[in-house]
């Protein structure tokens, strides 16, 4: 697992992700990026939302 500033957490390898309610997310990707922010409308998956709350703070 990758951490990025002010993004998402990469994960490399995962077949199964958990989101905080402990449901379980299927993937077959190689690498997925999971939402750290907590503001992606597509959760457990980052969707890029992060930019614009990132922006919207400065
Ligand atoms: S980290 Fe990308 S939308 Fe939350």
């Amino acid at each position: 697992m990758r951490v990025t500033p002010n993004g998402p957490l990469l994960v490399r390898g995962a077949e199964t992700i958990r989101d905080e309610e402990g449901v379980a997310h299927e993937t077959t990707r190689p690498v997925v990026a999971v939402c750290a922010c907590g503001k992606s409308g597509r959760k457990p998956w980052c969707d890029g939302t992060h930019k614009v709350v990132r922006r919207g703070r400065a």
